[in-house]
Formats: C-alpha cells, sequence, structure tokens
C-alpha cells in the first residue's frame, strides 16, 4: 500500500472503531429484557403480590418503594410527611382558603400511594375522581363498567370496596393479560388525542414516557361531571396552559378556590413532570422517564428493567453513566446546582405572590373597589399560576431548568404588577411587608434528624 492508501486505511479503522462504539453505547442504553408470561389469576390481578413468584425480580424491586430514604441533592427524597408548608412558609398564605394549606407533603414511593390518599387531611369533601391517578382499580373496575360515572360520586362511596393491595398494583402501567404497558387514563389519551397523538399506536419508546405521564402532569376536574382533563391543546409551557384556562377552553371550569385576603379566584397547579419532560434535551435525545428512574439492572447475569421509581440520584451509575462521561460526585453535585438556583427563586417568587395578596386585601380594606381591583387579582391569579408551575413539579428545576426558571421569572413579574396594581387604586396602601425570610434554609427532615423544623414565625424572622 502506498503512504496514502495507509493514510486511508488508518482512518478508516479508526472510523469503524469510532462508529462501532457509538452503536455498542447505543446498544447498552437499551437492552432488552427477558421474561415469561404467566397467568395471574383473575381476581388478584389487581394485588402486587400475587405476581411475586412469577416476577421476583421486578416484584422486589417494587418493594423497595417502601425503603424511606433522603434524596442525595438533599431535595425531594422518600420521606414520611416532610411538610412544604414546614419548609415555604409562604405557601399557607398562598393556598389560604384552599386544602393545600392544611396538608401539602413531600411524595414518597408508590405503594404508600393508598395509604397516603386515605389518610390525607385534604380528602374529605372531594369526588371519585381523585382516584384516577391512584392505581388502575378506577379503570378495570369502575371505567369499564360505567365510564366516568365514578367521576362524580363522593370519594367515600367509591373508595369503600377497596382493600390496601387495590391501590398502586402491577397493572398500574401493564395490561395484566399480556404484561405489555399500557395507558388507560382516559383524560391523558383524549388531551393526546386532540394533540393528534394516538397514544395506544405510539413507538415503544413514548410509551415509556407515556406510561407515567398519564399521571405525573397537570389537569383539572371538569365542571360538568368530574371527569379529568388536561389543558394542552395550546401547547406545554406554562403560558399556554394558563390562556388555555383564560380563554374558556376549560368550559365552565375557573378555577380552583377564591382567595380570602386578594379576593381573587385562583388556580392550583399540578405536578407538571410531563410538560417539562416532553420538551427537554433529554427528551429531544430519546431519553424517557423509565430511562432514569427505571434503570436496567443486573442480578446473578439476568438484566432487568429496577421497579424501584425513586430519585435516580440513588442509582447514579445505573441512570445516568450508561451517557455521560462525569462522575457520579461531578453530576449529583450538577444537578445539585441547579436544585440550589430554582429553590432559591421559587422561594421569591412564592413570597412575591404572597405579599400581592396582602398589598391587594389592604387595598380593598381601604376602600378600592371589586372593579379598581379586577386587575390587580387577575395578575395574582396568574402570578400565582407560574410559581406553582414551577413548585408543584418534583424536580427542583432538573426536568427542564430553563423553562421552569422561566416560570419563576414570570411570576415575580406578575406579582410585582400586580402590587403595583393595586397600589395605584389605593394610594395610601403601603407595601405590605415581605411575610417570610427569603434566605430560609432548605429543611430537609433526613438533614435535621431530630430537630423540629423551623415554624412560620421562625421562618420570617
Ligand atoms: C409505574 C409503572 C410500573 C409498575 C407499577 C410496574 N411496572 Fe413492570 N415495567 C414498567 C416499565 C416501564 C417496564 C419496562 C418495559 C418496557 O420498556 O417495555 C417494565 C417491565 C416489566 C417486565 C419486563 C421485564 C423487565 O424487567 O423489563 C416485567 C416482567 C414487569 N415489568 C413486571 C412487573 C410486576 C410484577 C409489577 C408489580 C410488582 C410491575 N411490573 C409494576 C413499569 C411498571
Ligand atoms: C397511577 C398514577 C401514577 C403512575 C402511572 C405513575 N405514578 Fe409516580 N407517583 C404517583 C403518585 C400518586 C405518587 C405519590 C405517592 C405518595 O406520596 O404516596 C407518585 C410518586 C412518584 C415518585 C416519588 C417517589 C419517591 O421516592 O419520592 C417518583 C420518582 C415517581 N412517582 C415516578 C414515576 C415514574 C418514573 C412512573 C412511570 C414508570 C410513574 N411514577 C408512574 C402516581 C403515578
Ligand atoms: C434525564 C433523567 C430524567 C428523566 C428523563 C426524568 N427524570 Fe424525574 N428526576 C430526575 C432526577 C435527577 C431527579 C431528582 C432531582 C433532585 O434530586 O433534585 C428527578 C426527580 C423526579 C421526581 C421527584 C423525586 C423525589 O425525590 O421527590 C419525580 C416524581 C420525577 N422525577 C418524575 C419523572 C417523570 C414522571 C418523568 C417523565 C415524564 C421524569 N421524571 C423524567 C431525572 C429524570
Ligand atoms: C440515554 C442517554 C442519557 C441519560 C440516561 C441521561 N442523560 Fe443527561 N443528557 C443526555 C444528552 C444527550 C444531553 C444533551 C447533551 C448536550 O446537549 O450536550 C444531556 C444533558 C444533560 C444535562 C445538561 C442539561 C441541559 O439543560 O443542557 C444534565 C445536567 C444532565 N444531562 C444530567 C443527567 C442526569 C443527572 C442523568 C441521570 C439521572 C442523565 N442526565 C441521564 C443524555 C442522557
Amino acid at each position: 500500500m502506498c503512504k496514502m492508501q495507509k493514510c486511508l486505511a488508518a482512518a478508516l479503522a479508526l472510523a469503524v472503531i469510532f462508529f462501532g462504539f457509538v452503536i455498542i453505547r447505543v446498544g447498552i442504553a437499551k437492552p432488552s429484557t427477558k421474561f415469561e408470561l404467566a397467568k395471574i389469576p383473575e381476581e388478584q390481578k389487581l394485588h402486587a403480590s400475587a405476581y411475586k413468584d412469577a416476577y421476583p425480580l421486578q416484584y422486589n424491586s417494587f418493594m423497595k418503594n417502601n425503603e424511606m430514604t433522603p434524596s442525595p441533592t438533599g431535595y425531594g427524597g422518600s420521606l414520611a410527611h416532610v411538610s412544604y408548608l414546614e419548609e415555604q412558609p409562604e405557601m399557607l398564605e398562598n393556598f389560604k382558603g384552599y386544602k393545600f394549606a392544611v396538608q401539602y407533603d413531600v411524595a414518597r414511593g408508590h405503594t404508600y400511594t393508598g395509604e397516603d390518599f386515605v389518610t390525607t387531611l385534604r380528602l374529605p369533601p372531594q369526588k371519585g375522581s381523585c382516584i384516577t391517578c391512584k392505581g388502575s382499580y378506577m379503570y378495570d373496575v369502575y371505567f369499564k363498567q360505567s365510564g366516568w360515572e365514578y367521576a362524580s360520586k363522593p370519594i367515600a362511596e367509591i373508595m369503600a370496596p377497596m382493600g390496601a393491595e387495590d391501590w398502586f398494583g402491577c397493572p398500574t402501567c401493564h395490561d395484566p393479560e399480556t404484561m405489555q404497558l399500557r395507558v388507560y387514563q382516559q383524560g391523558f389519551v383524549e388531551a393526546m388525542a386532540r394533540r393528534g397523538v394516538d397514544v395506544n399506536n405510539a413507538p415503544h419508546n413514548d410509551m415509556r414516557g407515556y406510561v407515567c405521564s398519564q399521571c405525573h402532569n397537570e389537569y383539572y376536574f371538569m365542571a360538568e361531571d368530574g371527569r379529568v382533563n388536561h389543558p394542552w391543546d395550546n401547547g406545554f409551557d406554562p403560558e399556554d396552559e394558563f390562556q388555555f384556562y383564560q380563554s374558556g377552553q376549560a368550559g365552565a371550569f375557573k378555577g380552583d378556590w377564591t382567595h380570602p385576603d386578594s379576593g381573587a379566584m385562583m388556580l392550583k397547579a399540578q405536578h407538571p413532570e410531563f410538560e417539562n419532560w416532553v420538551t427537554s434535551v433529554h427528551h429531544d435525545a430519546g431519553v424517557t422517564c423509565v430511562d432514569c428512574h427505571m434503570p436496567y439492572m443486573r442480578e446473578n447475569g439476568q438484566k432487568y428493567t429496577s421497579h424501584w421509581m425513586t430519585n435516580p440520584l440513588k442509582s447514579t451509575e445505573q441512570s445516568c453513566l450508561k451517557c455521560h462521561d462525569e462522575s457520579t460526585e461531578t453530576l449529583i453535585a450538577r444537578v445539585k446546582t441547579i436544585n440550589d438556583n430554582t429553590f432559591k427563586l421559587q422561594r421569591i417568587a412564592g413570597q412575591t405572590c404572597a405579599q400581592a395578596h396582602l398589598t391587594i386585601q389592604a387595598a380593598a380594606a381601604a376602600g378600592a373597589t371589586a372593579e379598581q381591583l379586577a386587575e390587580a387579582r387577575l395578575l395574582i391569579r396568574e402570578a400565582q399560576w407560574y410559581w406553582d408551575w414551577l413548585a408543584a413539579e418534583n424536580s427542583y428545576g432538573f426536568h427542564n431548568t430553563d423553562k421552569l426558571m422561566k416560570s419563576g421569572a414570570l411570576a415575580i413579574d406578575r406579582a410585582h404588577r400586580a402590587i403595583e396594581s393595586a397600589r395605584m387604586v389605593a394610594p395610601n396602601v403601603t407595601l405590605a411587608p415581605m411575610p417570610v425570610y427569603v434566605e430560609a434554609e432548605h429543611w430537609n427532615a433526613a438533614q435535621h434528624p431530630g430537630v423540629e423544623p423551623p415554624t412560620a414565625e421562625q421562618s420570617a424572622m
């Protein structure tokens, strides 16, 4: 071979090694797991324990959801009754007059879904719609019988026949006949159909996102019949969803409650994990909820999907390092930096909203009329929507950092405009004091064993 040919051959060899490596990496990211389909007795289909012998690896890892461990970043974590209201007392003002000011705890493992639902202080007056995202009972028993009828019935009646094992079981994500992933939450199916997506015929990789997204999203109950619906017709940004509620696209549903201080009709945002993931860099790179939260594991040479759906930084090696070259420490530190910055913005936004409620209240007390305060009330409704959209999302900024930061920025802007608007119509009213301390340390029970959380007064100092 001449010199030129040698160079070409070397270049070709290098290219083969390089692309081979890329293919291997992609291959590592998507291995297939093998399992033998078992027949589960009909009357036990909803109960996780009935799957134990047939699928021990999946069952045992699912039971790890009982484990209560903090998150490596100190944010979130699977802990019993760590209260957001104690951690961020501005929520007491922002959710005043609504059940979220009574009890609002950090989420924990899926195996606690039934227990936490049955015992929450938010529950008593609710309707059947609430069990829609607490397992597949609502579908396999109620929906198959009579469609959405369960949604408008009193929750006590709906829960009465349910046993402890009827909540979050294997059919919550799997078709019990085939063990294939399934999306059956009809509100999600219908809202996605309006966007032109047929989730029941979606590619397999999309299903690995939709199966979680059918619950982890923003929703509302339709005023007519309690059906679950989602505000996605205009897009997945917080502005798109706000526009949906403002423009009458939600029908007779106008809001969740009227705030007793500001008098504004408010919206409660709910955990928009789906909306943030589906527009994130990771989604665009083909990475789904399952890749991070349910990584592949090995036991005795057998490859299986981890069913411990928890904070992925507890398994950084399996969840992240198959794609990322950084060390575990670097990656966790990077996520914590995102969390620290996002949390600070979230606190400032939440406290500015609280200040706006109080300033509007003072303006009304000083004689401003409902007509004069209409603009300020609309602005605090919008401000709090953006703040809550950030605060209710469970990743403290990680899933979609720029979008969640934007939501916080919009919240601060609209809250200041609400304050300005209220003071324009009641010029003698002074700015209500910022109710809570901005620098309040992020409080996490696991990091302060045996120490009581700060009271609202302490945090305000
Ligand atoms: C929150 C959703 C969810 C729940 C609940 C759930 N699974 Fe899975 N399961 C998945 C996902 C996602 C996969 C990956 C499937 C894929 O990519 O096709 C999976 C895969 C599997 C597989 C295929 C083999 C493997 O390991 O990839 C089996 C078997 C299985 N699950 C059994 C169970 C059993 C048994 C339970 C109840 C103890 C259960 N699953 C509960 C989401 C869930
Ligand atoms: C049927 C609705 C539903 C589905 C489907 C669902 N979740 Fe959840 N998820 C919940 C609820 C409800 C909780 C809170 C449980 C509690 O705090 O008692 C939760 C909690 C969590 C948590 C917090 C756990 C912790 O340790 O702090 C994570 C992470 C999570 N889900 C991820 C997922 C992923 C990933 C999927 C898809 C594979 C998924 N979820 C599917 C309803 C659902
Ligand atoms: C690229 C990886 C990745 C993807 C994709 C992803 N997540 Fe996460 N998720 C994380 C990380 C990392 C955290 C924890 C951040 C932290 O510690 O503050 C997290 C946190 C969470 C939490 C809170 C857990 C806790 O400790 O309280 C929930 C719930 C959750 N994710 C659900 C989802 C759902 C649902 C999807 C898909 C719609 C999804 N995630 C997609 C990486 C991911
Ligand atoms: C299947 C591959 C894959 C997995 C798994 C994965 N990532 Fe990524 N990650 C990517 C890609 C691709 C990008 C975009 C990189 C780029 O644009 O340079 C990215 C970007 C990021 C970024 C920068 C985000 C931004 O907004 O630009 C962070 C931080 C990150 N990943 C952390 C994580 C963590 C933590 C985990 C595990 C919980 C994880 N990733 C899992 C592929 C992955």
